[in-house]
């Protein structure tokens, strides 16, 4: 058996010791370890001793208000800026160092909180771009199929310029790009911004699906908590650049409040 997901994770108070990854229930170490990240800007440090984890098919939610560090934590993460200090573990090798482009290659995705398409290409030629580095022919058939599943209307749009589609059906389209990659780690950044909460709710449920199904790990930065609770397995709340709280969504959920934390 596993230890306690949450309890494995927790920082030895004032020690700066990290404790030993948590396990799941099947005993599985997390794709995902962070410990202690430091990173920034320049010489601007924004982020500060942040430790997190993630496991295959499960969503941690990152929230926190503009400005509390959380784009900048996943960049670290993937690479686009190098983190200052810290580590960073996927799928079992140190990638503190990696670089965005081994990152990718090893099966992280980000999708940045601007809306990202190709405009003046049909949404299916999009989709396809996002799998343009997969040489596997029935594998990217089999993830358009994927894609479509989850997003019918993109199978519905095939040959419309993806400039003519609604926000949120561009949001859809930029979510597919990234899995046609065939990701295991997809780090959302506030996909929720702008969107009507009808449109919101179908791409979390997407997103749900893919944790459940296909064992995608996922980092959902949100500051939309209440719609960002009803998918996340845990989260973490950032403030100033720190992780301030990590909580199961039952006890966050459990609360009467949470704008004080913010
Ligand atoms: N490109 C940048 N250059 C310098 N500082 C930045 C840059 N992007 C963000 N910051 C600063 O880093 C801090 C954290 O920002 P960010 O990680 O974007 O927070 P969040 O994603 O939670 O809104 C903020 O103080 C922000 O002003
Ligand atoms: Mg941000």
């Amino acid at each position: 058996m596993g230890r306690d997901v949450d309890a494995g994770s927790t920082p030895a108070e004032g020690t700066g010791v990290v404790a030993a990854p948590a396990t799941n229930g099947d005993g599985a170490a997390p794709l995902l370890v962070v410990e202690q990240l430091q990173a920034g800007y320049g010489r601007k440090q924004v982020v500060f001793d942040v430790d997190l984890h993630v496991h295959a098919g499960e969503i941690l939610g990152v929230l926190g208000h503009n400005g509390s560090g959380k784009s900048t934590t996943i960049r670290a993460i993937l690479g686009i800026n190098r983190p200052f200090g810290g580590r960073i573990v996927f799928d079992g090798r140190d990638v503190t160092n990696a670089g965005a482009r081994q990152n990718v290659r090893a099966g992280m995705a980000m999708i940045p909180s601007e809306r990202f398409v190709f405009a003046d290409m049909t949404v299916t030629d999009n989709l396809l771009l996002g799998a343009a580095n997969d040489p596997d022919g029935d594998r990217r058939a089999r993830r358009l199929e994927l894609v479509h599943e989850l997003f019918p209307i993109l199978r519905d749009r095939a040959g419309q310029l993806a400039g003519t589609m609604s926000g949120g059906q561009q949001r859809m389209v930029s979510l597919g790009m990234a899995l046609m990659a065939s990701p295991r780690l997809l780090m959302l950044d506030e996909p929720s911004l702008g969107l009507a909460p009808a449109v919101v709710q179908q791409i979390f449920a997407a997103v749900r699906e893919l944790a459940d199904r296909e064992g995608l790990a996922v980092l959902l930065l949100e500051q939309n908590v209440g719609q960002a609770l009803r998918i996340v397995d845990r989260c973490i709340v950032m403030r100033s650049g720190r992780v301030i709280l990590e909580e199961t969504r039952d006890q966050m959920a459990a609360r009467e409040s949470y704008w004080d934390l913010f």
